[in-house]
């Protein structure tokens, strides 16, 4: 079972002030370095002159004294300044670069990001001891906070912990020692999908080869995330979710846990239900509260999600369009399942309007945005269609 080690920062008063005193000593030496290092490098390779900087040591009182670096360009020591290097940049236009980024040379631009933490002294190369390959989020409040102790117990140290906070309370989470080398991002009353619209960019998450997007209240007794990823590998799943074993009534056949096997990928529903056994809810369909994405499959999927359309409904349906053959690469993990506890945590958080009661109104609108986004889904393809002149009622007709 996979158990967390995470390094402990918890420290004795003592090891504080020695921490910070070494972080100082770091601090004056990196600048040092840095102030020397040009210079160095210069005599050393020969770089040529109009790239590197040749600072004084002004810049680091300014620094000291708290002055904007800016600063440091009106000293007397001009050999660096914005306008030396300009002439060359302006020769730079590399379309190939990121929107809005073609005038720099490609060797600097970084479009993709992570949430590895870094040190703040030392060798930005060894700051990393670990690069974990896979990310787990939780839309938590503190109020299921043992529930989420448990889950995260189930994610080894290969996986990276990001908690979006709907209810504001993110210190509190450090009673556990995992919290403090976990991602916290709190923002009040809002959904999972809105959380990951705004925080999980393909760009932002490209280092991690599968995405968990979990909801808080799955119970996972039965889970081990590495033991899924391995059936997930296995049978080449790029959207897939863990079986559910219902306590309460279950919506879809597709979702509930097999018995009999290790992986499913199509179904029988309610007769009338599917009008093609390869789509939805019959195959090539997992739900919305415990999805599992590859890296590839997340990239588009996170283009389909609307910024408005916070509570997802309606994305279960629609994930297909993202991976091909959907019916073979979307499925159920039925060895490694959990049970969805059903507890309407968010739905609280909403807001009484009209008498009713909270949970209603969050409710209403969870209808309201499935018929929303199954129309602007609809539209946006009949639009494609129309644009690329290919009429639809001839394609279809045979
Ligand atoms: C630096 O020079 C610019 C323009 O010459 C001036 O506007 C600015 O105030 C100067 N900054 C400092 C910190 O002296
Ligand atoms: C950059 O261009 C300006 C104006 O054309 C010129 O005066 C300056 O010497 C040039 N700098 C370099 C480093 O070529
Ligand atoms: C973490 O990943 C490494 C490399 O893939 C693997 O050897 C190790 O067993 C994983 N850890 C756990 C707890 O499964
Ligand atoms: C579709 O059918 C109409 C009427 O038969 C025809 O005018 C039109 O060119 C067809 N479009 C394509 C893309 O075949």
């Amino acid at each position: 079972m996979g158990t967390v080690i995470r390094s402990s920062t918890g420290r004795k008063p003592s090891e504080i002030m020695r921490l910070i005193v070494t972080t100082f000593t770091g601090i004056v030496f990196g600048f040092f370095l840095g102030v020397s290092f040009p210079t160095l490098s210069l005599t050393k390779f020969n770089l040529p002159s109009g790239l590197l900087p040749s600072i004084d040591l002004s810049y680091i009182e300014d620094r000291y004294t708290g002055r904007h670096a800016w600063s440091f360009m009106n000293h007397s020591n001009r050999r660096y300044s914005p306008n030396h290097l300009s002439n060359d940049t302006s020769k730079i236009w590399v379309p190939s670069n990121p929107r809005g980024a073609e005038s720099l040379p490609p060797g600097i631009v970084e479009a993709e990001s992570d949430f590895y933490l870094r040190r703040l002294w030392g060798k930005p190369s060894e700051d990393l001891t670990s690069k974990p390959k896979y990310l787990v989020t939780f839309t938590v409040g503190y109020d299921q906070k043992k529930n989420i102790d448990a889950a995260v117990k189930k994610f080894s140290e290969n996986f990276t912990i990001l908690l979006f906070h709907y209810d504001g309370r993110t210190t509190e989470w450090d009673e556990f020692e995992w919290s403090k080398q976990a991602i916290h991002v709190s923002a009040r009353k809002q959904t999972k999908w809105w959380y990951a619209k705004r925080f999980l960019h393909p760009d932002i998450v490209a280092p991690y080869d599968y995405i968990f997007i979990w909801d808080e209240d799955l119970g996972v007794e039965h889970f081990n995330a590495e033991e899924y990823l391995k059936l997930v590998k296995k049978h080449g799943l790029e959207i897939s979710q863990p079986g559910l074993e219902p306590n309460k009534g279950l919506t879809w056949q597709m979702t509930k846990r097999r018995g009999d096997k290790e992986v499913h990928k199509v179904t029988e529903e309610k007769p009338g239900w599917c009008s093609d056994p390869h789509l939805p809810p019959c195959a090539a369909f997992v739900e919305i509260m415990a999805p599992v994405f590859s890296r590839e499959a997340w990239r588009c999927v996170w283009h389909m999600i609307q910024n408005d359309l916070v509570h997802g409904w309606g994305l279960d349906f629609a994930v297909r369009r993202c991976v091909e053959p959907a019916h073979e690469k979307i499925g159920v993990v039925d060895a490694q399942w959990i049970v969805h506890q059903g507890v309407p945590t968010l739905g609280n958080q909403g807001v009484t309007e009209t008498g009713k009661a909270p949970w209603q109104g969050v409710r209403e609108r969870c209808r309201k945005e499935w018929t929303m986004f199954q129309s602007r889904l609809a539209n946006a393809e009949n639009e494609y269609f129309k644009s690329a002149s290919i009429d639809m009622s001839n394609s279809t007709a045979h």
